[in-house]
């Protein structure tokens, strides 16, 4: 078979991207044009700015990553496009170019679950990497540990009850003054703490292992702060940062490890923004070692939003035989391993 050239788009959420990738594994290019700047202004990302900013983008991007592997239009074999979940005026914008691409050169075009990008984010960089393995899924808008049972097939195992691992990570960001995105900032800062300095909780919940709650370690560090506030105790915010961050990555760790032991995986993975965190990455790496597990993660530029994941994803539903029409829609709350 020839080599499968896809372009793929993603703009779900904050980030414009395109990427082409060549049979599901090589990366010619990845585009990303990150909004971030904009919306740190507001403390958060403002959906109409975003998609405004998105059409204004995406020819650019797209045109980018086409020049960038050396590539046209012609040479394409598909167009993958991220249709949900997401923000749905910001994933109408990459859905209308997809189509319009798809359309203009008679080319199929496949839709692809932004999730089921994160995770496929994994096969990029690390080719011994095959189906089935235990993934925990953790960005600014999902939770989830999630059985990859085989390529584009997925079983949810456990999920968060309330805020997601990043959304947690963005609001103790901004209570301790660090700004948008909080990720990256407590990451740096809790590398200067000590992580054992406050104790806060690790939510189990009664009956579902695997599942995650964060709004109560939330809660705890904004009591902490209050408290501190009102005994006029001054704040070491590394130390808060360093503790909240222990918290939230002993939680992820032990039940993706637990999922994995019980569901007989021997390869677990990472995925989504928080998969950039070194401290969780260090944490798993020594505790599936201990556990005999094996342990693999994107490089930070696959796992924070990107279309390359979008394109590796794509492919596997290309090679399936996914093929969607020129009526496909953005669905803002798509779940994980559903065909619309
Ligand atoms: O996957 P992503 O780029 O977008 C979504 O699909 O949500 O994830 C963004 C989230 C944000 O909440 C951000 O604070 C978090 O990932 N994040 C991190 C780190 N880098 C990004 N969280 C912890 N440590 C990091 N180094
Ligand atoms: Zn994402």
């Amino acid at each position: 078979m020839s080599d499968v050239k896809i372009l793929a788009i993603e703009s779900s959420c904050d980030e414009t991207a395109a990427a082409v990738i060549v049979n599901g594994r090589e990366v010619k290019s990845n585009v990303i044009y990150s909004q971030i700047d904009l919306h740190t202004l507001y403390g958060g990302v403002v959906p109409e700015i975003a998609s405004r900013k998105h059409i204004e983008k995406v020819n650019q991007v797209i045109r980018q990553a086409l020049s960038d592997a050396e590539l046209t239009l012609d040479d394409l074999d598909a167009i993958a496009v991220t249709y949900g979940p997401g923000l749905v005026g910001a994933l109408l914008v990459g859905v209308g170019a997809a189509k319009a691409i798809a359309f203009a050169k008679n080319i199929p075009l496949v839709g692809v679950h932004h999730i089921e990008g994160h995770i496929s984010a994994n096969y990029i960089e690390n080719p011994d990497l095959k189906p089935p393995f235990m993934c925990l899924v953790a960005s600014g808008g999902h939770s989830h540990i999630v059985k990859v049972v085989d390529y584009g097939e997925y079983e949810i195992i456990g999920r968060t009850r309330d805020d997601a691992a990043g959304e947690a990570f963005d609001k103790v960001a901004r209570a301790i003054g660090l700004g948008y995105p909080g990720g990256p900032k407590v990451d740096k800062l809790a590398r200067e703490g000590n992580p054992d300095a406050i104790d806060f909780p690790r939510c189990v919940i009664d009956g579902a292992p695997y599942d995650f709650s964060f709004s109560g370690l939330k809660s705890a560090v904004l009591n902490y702060l209050n408290h501190c506030e009102m005994k006029n105790i001054e704040v070491n915010r590394a130390d808060v940062a360093a503790s909240f961050q222990k918290a939230v990555i002993d939680v992820l760790t032990e039940h993706l490890i637990q999922a994995a032991k019980d569901h007989g995986c021997e390869n677990i993975a990472l995925a989504g923004g928080v998969a950039a965190n070194s401290g969780l990455r260090e944490n798993l790496r020594a505790r599936s070692e201990a556990e005999g597990l094996k342990f693999y993660h994107p490089s930070n530029i696959f796992c924070t939003d990107n279309a390359a994941m979008i394109g590796v994803a794509g492919y596997h539903e290309f090679v399936k035989g996914t093929r969607h029409g020129y009526d496909l829609n953005a669905i803002p709350n798509l779940k994980i391993g559903s065909r619309i």
